[in-house]
């Protein structure tokens, strides 16, 4: 190899060295979050959580609450607020979800009620298989 080559091989090997250390934290901050984990489900037992009653779960490492709703059934929502990430509390005699920060508050269903949360609460897919409830 004469003395051309190698600054040739050396100066692509670098080159390519540069790109992929630009390239790949680029890649991984434009990644939605979440995209490159492997979804969980959480199944628990519903005669765990009676008609009013709610159950603090984590999903995904993230905080979330099962609500058996009287005569609507379970519903699974996240408990980080939308507005700055506090979580919410479940009040089961007004029967809503009120974050402690900003006195936002929030349906059984999520709904922002009043408050500064600009959006709902992020929802969870929630299925009844037999005595199970399998959440995500
Ligand atoms: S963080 Fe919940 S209302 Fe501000």
């Amino acid at each position: 190899m004469n003395r051309r080559n190698f600054l040739r091989s050396l100066l692509i090997f670098l080159g390519s060295t540069a790109l992929v250390s630009f390239a790949y934290p680029l890649l991984r901050f434009l990644e939605p979050p979440g995209a490159g984990a492997k979804a969980v489900k959480v199944i628990i037992k519903k005669g765990d959580i009676p008609p009013g009653a709610a159950r603090d779960i984590v999903i995904n490492s993230a905080p979330a609450i099962v609500i058996n709703i009287p005569d609507k059934g379970f519903i699974a929502l996240s408990k980080v607020c939308t507005h700055l990430g506090c979580l919410v509390d479940y009040d089961s005699t007004k029967k809503r979800l009120v974050c402690p920060c900003h006195a936002g508050v929030f349906s059984l269903e999520g709904k922002v009620l009043s408050g500064p949360p600009p959006k709902p609460l992020l929802k969870y897919a929630v299925k009844v298989q037999g005595e199970d409830i399998v959440i995500g």
